[in-house]
């Protein structure tokens, strides 16, 4: 039975992904590595507590000895990197953990898969690793680099060390960099959860300046499809860009979110803008839809009904994630810029 490494299973995206594997890749068994930070939370993977093919443990990627161990005790075939620090607004109020975790704890996983003779690394990464765009234009995989938050910075140290360690000790590498997912179990910090609770809750939704900065939404499934396509199909040292061609202007998906929800749009606060805010993503996916055979499934309308109803009928989830240092963050990013 073949195992897979998973770091950051515990958050969205990773949780999403171990559940992905289990149903789609039963006979793998999923070894599950989280430090527990308050982005990952265990209710998240509840439905798997008697799977005998998921394993959790709690640490940290860059706890070198764990992460060899782990890798030799189980066989470890291959690595996916999901654990990081995620969230741009925390990277501008402190940028220290995201080097400690994305950078120095990217470098401590890839050393331990060399030492442990891991087969392949899949390391996630995000199109904001390219900055911004103009009106015109998507991101390709030969785009520049060009990162503006230490959050993004950050992600892009970790590309780029990753590629090093295939061009430099042959280690098989993948990166791939995926636009802004969305789904059920994303922290309530990020947009679309952060819009959906406050607008249950009958509070403000504050959409950082105009609110015509633009994301790529792209469901968090999807995504997993896409890591799945990298992982058996992607060439060692190649990047693949995901994204579902879904283009949205903040504003736009607050709108939309509001009608589905049937509220007011005077529920709508313009706040002050994020500093250093990325005007525009955009990402073309054509090399991981021809390389990959991989297709983004799910549409945008479909999924935000789906992603608001998981959110209506799981208060129980985002009430708990919303415990004591939530709220301390909350004040510290909104109430500065009321
Ligand atoms: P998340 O914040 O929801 O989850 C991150 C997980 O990593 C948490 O469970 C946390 O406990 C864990 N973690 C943090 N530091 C750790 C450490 N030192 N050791 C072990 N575990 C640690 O993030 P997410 O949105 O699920 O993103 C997952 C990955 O995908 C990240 O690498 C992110 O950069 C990338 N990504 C995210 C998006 C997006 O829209 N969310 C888009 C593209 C790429
Ligand atoms: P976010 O979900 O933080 O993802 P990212 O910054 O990685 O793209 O934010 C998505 C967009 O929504 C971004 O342009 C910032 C904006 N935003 C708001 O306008 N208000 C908010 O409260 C949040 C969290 C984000």
């Amino acid at each position: 039975m073949p195992a897979v490494l998973v770091t950051g299973g515990a958050g969205f995206i990773g949780s999403n992904l171990v559940r992905y594997l289990r149903r789609e890749r039963p006979g793998w068994t999923v070894v599950n590595l989280d430090k527990l930070t308050y982005a990952g939370n265990l209710e998240s993977l509840a439905d798997l507590r008697n799977d005998g093919g998921h394993l959790f443990v709690r640490g940290d990627i860059a706890n070198a000895d764990l992460v060899e161990h782990l890798c030799e005790q189980h066989e470890v075939e291959a690595i996916l990197n999901l654990a990081a620090e995620s969230h741009v607004d925390r990277s501008i109020l402190g940028p220290g953990i995201f080097v400690e975790t994305n950078v120095s704890g990217t470098q401590v996983l890839l050393e331990a898969a060399r030492r442990a003779g891991v087969k392949r690394f899949v390391q996630v990464s995000t199109d904001e690793v390219y900055g911004s765009l103009g009106a015109e234009g998507r991101f390709s995989e030969a785009s520049s680099l060009r990162p503006s938050s230490p959050y993004s910075a950050s992600k892009t140290a970790a590309d780029l060390l990753a590629l090093a360690y295939h061009h430099t000790f042959g280690l098989d590498v993948i990166v791939t960099r995926a636009s802004n997912n969305y789904g059920p179990y994303q922290f309530p910090e990020k947009l679309i959860p952060l819009m959906i609770a406050n607008a249950l809750d009958g509070k403000k939704l504050p959409v950082y300046g105009d609110g015509m900065q633009v994301r790529d939404w792209i469901h968090v499934e999807d995504h997993c499809a896409a890591l799945l396509a990298a992982l058996e199909r992607g060439k060692a040292g190649e990047v693949y860009n995901v994204g579902s061609d879904n283009e949205w202007p903040n504003l736009q998906i607050v709108q939309q979110l509001l009608r589905i929800l049937r509220k007011p749009e005077s529920m709508i606060e313009h706040v002050k803008d994020r500093p250093g805010h990325d005007r525009r993503y955009a990402i073309e996916a054509r090399k991981a839809r021809s390389e990959l055979g991989w297709a983004p499934r799910i549409p945008f309308a479909d999924g935000l009904q789906r992603t608001v109803d998981w959110y209506v009928a799981n208060r129980t989830w985002w009430d708990r994630v919303r415990s004591g240092e939530y709220r301390v963050y909350y004040e510290k990013n909104y109430g500065a810029r009321g």
